[in-house]
């Protein structure tokens, strides 16, 4: 019995590195472990050895196990790394050079708000900026916003809930916090922090809730114009938006001011524009902005005497002028970040 387990070591030994797959494995262990397997067997016959022979056979049986166990966990092991190996793929080389080199570019959203902020600053604008989350007071009331507004609603604005604490926005009075529905708050926050002449841009983004379809977007961006001065008329106003409409979208376009109605502007009116050069859009009049002449409550909640100056403002969504300057048709594409659609403006 001793040669035999000293052969079915061997036996083992000799045919485990030529093991490759798990069911080869599986299929050698039963030929020797198994119900039927040449080690089992030489243990069925313990019973045939003589009492005095027990302890020493029984010592032989245990290391031949022992040496089959191990080689056997050398077995899995060694097929387990092929296993790894195999789903790892071929190794790959950490230093060579990455094979996507393209350069990055500005979001087409980004580009056209930096088009926009240039022109701006080339006729007198500073840009200036504020927090997206607001108060009650600088979004609604400062600038004359009823409370019966729509955008007051739960419904149409994101609130936020009341024993949240924001440190670089102070509450004026029992009011809550929400994400700014439009930029025209920067108006208030510019008015404030300096006196006449203002004259500033506020780029932005801004948020409302809408169910997302091809013109609506819950997250937007909105830039902001506000001039305050002694003598600023709708003659200001007009030429400056003239200026920048014939910088946009060519020297061919044509502007015209449509009485309109906004709380915080007095008279009020949308922007629409015309241009011969906008393929489907050409010759249409399109509506891109509301503005108007800056109402006296909202120069005097921005701490500014109506009496000695006035000023004119104006808000207009980005997405709006990237889509007509871009031929883009549905808004969602500029948040869904799909290359293809992206590289079109790189
Ligand atoms: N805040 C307005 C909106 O989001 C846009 C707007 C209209 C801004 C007229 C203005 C303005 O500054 O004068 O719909």
């Amino acid at each position: 019995m001793q040669e035999q387990l000293t052969a079915i070591v061997a036996g083992v030994r000799d045919n485990a590195p030529n093991i490759q797959t798990r069911a080869e494995f599986e299929a050698f262990k039963a030929t020797i472990s198994g119900p039927n397997g040449t080690l089992t067997d030489v243990m069925k016959r313990m019973g045939e050895v003589p009492k005095e022979d027990k302890p020493a056979m029984g010592r032989c049986i245990n290391q031949a196990k022992n040496s089959v166990t191990t080689a056997f966990d050398e077995v899995i092991a060694r097929i387990e790394a092929m296993e790894l190996a195999a789903k790892l793929g071929p190794a790959i080389d950490p230093t060579l050079p990455c094979p996507d080199l393209d350069r990055g570019t500005l979001h087409p959203i980004s580009q056209v708000r930096e088009e926009m902020i240039v022109l701006f600053r080339r006729i007198g604008f500073s840009v200036a900026e504020a927090s997206e989350v607001e108060t009650e007071h600088y979004c609604f009331d400062a600038l004359n916003i009823p409370s019966d507004h729509p955008a007051r609603d739960m419904q149409d604005s994101y609130y936020l809930p009341d024993d949240l604490k924001v440190n670089n926005v102070s509450k004026h009075a029992d009011e809550k916090y929400l994400l700014r529905t439009h930029t025209s708050t920067v108006q208030i926050r510019s008015m404030l922090k300096q006196q006449p002449p203002i004259r500033i841009v506020a780029p932005g983004r801004c948020f409302r809730r809408d169910t997302p379809d091809a013109t609506h977007s819950a997250n937007f961006h909105q830039i902001e114009g506000l001039y305050v001065d002694k003598n600023v008329t709708l003659l200001d106003l007009k030429a400056t938006l003239d200026h920048f409409v014939k910088t946009i979208f060519g020297p061919k376009a044509k502007t015209r001011l449509r009485p309109s109605f906004f709380p915080f502007t007095e008279p009020s009116f949308e922007l629409d524009f015309l241009s011969p050069d906008l393929g489907k859009l050409s010759n249409k009049w399109l509506e891109v902005m509301g503005c108007g002449m800056v109402d006296p409550e909202v120069c005097k909640a921005g701490g500014i005497d109506p009496a000695v100056y006035t000023g004119y403002a104006f808000g207009m969504g980005i997405e709006r002028i990237a889509m007509i300057l871009q031929g883009v048709d549905d808004i969602r594409y500029y948040y869904q970040n799909d290359v293809r659609f992206l590289k079109q403006f790189a």
